[in-house]
């Protein structure tokens, strides 16, 4: 068993339930990679300000090298009494280079590198997810492009308001991935500072260069002040924060999923491939995929209310309770990785019930506000022509009727301004293409709107 890192001032072993609690290894090891791509580059920095010399340097990255070639290929012993990732890598190395390995931790200590480590990490699946969420914005659009002239009911309190096209309705959720991309895009800034020679807490009385560190990992800055770099778990929260509300997101639609392909909606079907049955209705085909993202966003929640937490009362500077930070980012970090992924498979293979859809936007009284604004163009004010559409409304229920349905005397009846010209307002195509206000669901703003989307993916994708 090799000696604690700390034996020189203990004289008792650590008990083993203390190691088994201390430890992280099982969450940390992830982090690996990173930890010794961070480390190859500390040693390159120690040999260029002659702190060690380029034969020890040599030999160290040789080790590193190899350490990672190990834990790639699953040969890599894991053990409690280590504690985390960089114990492992670092006794792992002394039994490869033997005492060069010592020098490695110089000018160095596990507070800054595990920030370090987090922050590539966090970097890395970073990208990854705003790369997929450019996949999942070029779903949505082809699917709203697919179905340009689907009309449903748009609803207010889950109430039938107006009808809207659905890939109007589909391009709203377009919009709110867009700026969850940009939140993440903002998150990437802040990731993006390297922490590395801020040591315990205080610096190094060693001539590092830490530009130079940054320049090897690729970081466009370095932290400005050492207790804050070591203390600092902000960009983890950002990451959560943004995961939260991509989450609200992916909810919402998934909550719409459900209820249109319940029998009372009908109006999608989810693909035999993406939905499962019961174990004992034979009837049953259930949406499990989308309740089940609906159900992890409360997991996100969660992580993010675990860091915040965890947080808040700490003293500066590095705290132990900061060790469970990496719990809750990497739960988000693969529950969100899945949804994306899921939902980039799920949604080109949506069954769309464009009958039931119309259907349902052709009854109740979806084309009242159309009738005020008729009004309101010949001269009515719009109050006034909101109670009198209501009185047309109140007397067509009576009729079981909708207003299109009635005939010009007995609409005449409840207003001399309107004319036979009514009945083409009352028409879902008229009502969908003459909200052509910036922004409105009208097929031409849709279409612009679509083009737009695409004009910025290739972008996206490009950069
Ligand atoms: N495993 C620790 C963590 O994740 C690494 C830093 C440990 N530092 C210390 N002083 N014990 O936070």
């Amino acid at each position: 068993m090799p000696k604690k890192p700390w034996n020189g001032r203990f004289s008792e072993k650590t008990d083993k339930i203390v190691e088994d609690f201390t430890s992280s290894i099982d969450i940390d090891k992830r982090l690996y990679p990173y930890d010794i791509e961070g480390s190859i580059a500390h040693c390159r920095m120690l040999a260029k300000a002659s702190i060690i010399s380029e034969e020890d340097a040599s030999s160290l990255i040789e080790g590193l090298g190899k350490i990672k070639r190990e834990i790639d290929q699953k040969n890599f012993q894991f053990d409690n009494s280590l504690e985390d990732i960089h114990m492992h890598v670092e006794t792992k190395l002394v039994q490869l280079a033997g005492k060069a390995a010592q020098k490695l931790h110089t000018a160095r200590s596990r507070n800054d590198q595990v920030a370090l480590d987090v922050r590539m990490y966090l970097r890395a699946e970073t990208i990854n997810t705003i790369k997929r969420l450019v996949m999942l914005k070029k779903v949505i659009v082809d699917l709203a492009k697919n179905h340009i002239d689907v009309v449903l009911p748009g609803y207010t309190h889950l109430q039938r308001a107006q009808p809207v096209l659905l890939s109007h309705h589909l391009m709203a959720y377009y919009e709110m991935f867009s700026r969850d991309t940009d939140r993440f895009r903002d998150c990437l800034e802040r990731i993006n500072v390297m922490p590395l020679g801020s040591a315990a807490l205080a610096g190094t009385t060693y001539p590092i260069d830490r530009d130079y560190t940054a320049k090897l990992l690729d970081f466009p800055k370095v932290s400005a002040n050492s207790i804050d770099a070591v203390s600092d778990r902000d960009f983890i929260i950002e990451f959560l924060s943004a995961a939260s509300i991509c989450m609200v997101h992916f909810s919402r639609m998934s909550e719409e999923f459900v209820l249109w392909s319940s029998s009372e909606f009908g109006f999608i079907e989810l693909p035999d491939s993406f939905a499962t049955g019961s174990s004992i209705m034979p009837q049953k085909k259930n949406p499990d995929v989308p309740e089940l993202v609906r159900g992890k966003t409360g997991r996100v929640f969660g992580d993010l209310m675990a860091i915040l937490t965890i947080m808040k009362s700490l003293p500066l500077a590095y705290n132990r309770d900061m060790q469970e930070d990496k719990a809750a980012l990497f739960g988000t970090v693969d529950i969100l990785k899945d949804c994306i992924e899921i939902y980039i498979k799920m949604i080109p293979k949506l069954i769309i019930n464009q009958e039931a859809m119309r259907q349902a936007a052709s009854t109740g009284f979806l084309n009242a506000t159309d009738m005020a604004d008729y009004l309101v163009t010949r001269g009515m004010p719009f109050r006034q022509a909101h109670s009198c559409v209501g009185q047309a409304v109140g007397y067509a229920l009576s009729k079981k009727m909708e207003l299109h349905e009635l005939t010009l005397e007995e609409l005449k009846s409840f207003s001399s301004l309107i004319n036979k010209d009514i009945f083409d307002v009352l028409t879902t195509e008229e009502m969908i293409n003459r909200r052509k206000s910036t922004g409105g669901t009208a097929t031409e703003n849709v279409m612009a709107a679509i083009k737009k989307a695409e004009k910025e993916l290739d972008e996206d994708m490009k950069g």
